[in-house]
């Protein structure tokens, strides 16, 4: 009898400076947009995955905890292209856990499959490149091709599954940014981004919104390369209010801003007109995500910590590639 195939790996989630919003095919998470993002280092995922000959069914599980259900399937789905790529039919066993609260509304959904696609490929014998790996995590959630490779990371949205995936743009080191992530909230969101995805061509804006798209990260790559944060500020802030505005003009409309969101919002345009180097960009949910100088990132949590509304601070720096661990 051969034995169990197992591999461990460890991925970053990311923050998107460009959002990926809406995707042109759902079952394939082939985007509407290409988008852009940098890992967030110090937050991880560790997935550990087995092939079991002995084992009946795929199972998941989450911090201790049997998951099943939409989960599970999703997790199946990147098993499943894994399984049929390496010609395996062995069930897997899939357990993981973060290091950052999913309670907390930070997303673990890019990092999750970031690293059960790095772990799952490995734990099969599939020696697949950067760009293999991060089309299989697209499988499970479309952020978490970003989260693949290292840095700063432009995915472009591609026509088909072969050529819409991940890659790094500039290595980290290029410009030492840090995410200052204000948690206003720790509840669960009520609209996951699989449906919003589906809801986002309800938008009358959705087209504008995608049709912008290539001067906007146009200007967002620009404004990295010389390291322009008045630029990168501008842009970023279109960017996301850009996305909002799709998502809240959807039918039915998502709003997932919360007051205290507003108040953060308020508070950094109000320091970047002192002169003060910080810009804000949200993702699905009510947290405010705060880009800002690495070496200004204790200042700028300690001020937003003050606010009214702000639970806790998490800072992030720019981090690297989802890897192995074993
Ligand atoms: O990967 P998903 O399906 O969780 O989508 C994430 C979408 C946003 O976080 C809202 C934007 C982005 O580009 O990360």
């Amino acid at each position: 009898m051969t034995s169990p195939r197992r591999a461990t790996a460890q991925a970053h989630p990311n923050i998107a400076l460009i959002k990926y919003w809406g995707n042109r095919d759902d079952y394939w998470r082939l985007p509407a947009n290409d988008s852009l993002s940098f890992n967030l280092a110090g937050l991880w995922t560790r997935t550990t995955v087995v092939f079991d000959p002995a084992a009946e069914a795929d199972r998941l599980i989450l911090h201790g905890q049997e998951v099943r259900g939409s989960a599970l399937q999703r997790v199946q789905r990147v098993l499943d292209a894994v399984r049929a790529r390496a010609g395996l039919a062995w069930r897997a066993q899939v357990t993981s856990e973060n290091n950052f609260p999913m309670a907390a509304g930070i997303a673990s959904s890019a990092s999750a499959f970031a690293a059960l696609a790095v772990a799952a490929a490995a734990a099969a014998g599939l020696a697949l490149d950067e760009a293999g790996l991060s089309r299989l995590a697209r499988l499970g959630s479309g952020s978490a091709a970003r989260s693949v490779p290292g840095g700063y990371v432009v995915w472009r949205a591609g026509a088909h599954d072969a050529d819409s995936f991940a890659y790094t743009f500039l290595p980290a080191a290029h410009w030492a940014l840090a995410d200052c992530i204000a948690v206003v909230s720790t509840q669960a969101k009520a609209v996951g981004s699989t449906h919003g995805h589906a809801l986002a061509h309800t938008s009358p804006l959705q087209a504008a919104r995608v049709a912008d798209t290539p001067r906007r990260l146009a200007l967002a790559q620009d404004a990295l390369l010389r390291r322009d944060f008045e630029q990168l500020a501008w842009v970023v802030e279109l960017d996301t209010h850009l996305m909002h505005a799709v998502m809240q003009t959807s039918q039915p409309p998502l709003l997932y801003w919360q007051a205290a969101s507003l108040t953060v919002m308020h508070a950094v345009r109000a320091w970047r007109a002192q002169g003060r180097a910080v810009a804000y960009t949200l993702d699905a949910g009510p947290n405010v995500h705060v880009l800002c100088p690495e070496d200004e990132a204790q200042a700028v949590a300690r001020d937003l910590a003050a606010l009214p509304g702000v639970r806790e601070v998490r800072i992030a720096t720019v981090g690297g590639p989802a890897r192995r661990l074993d």
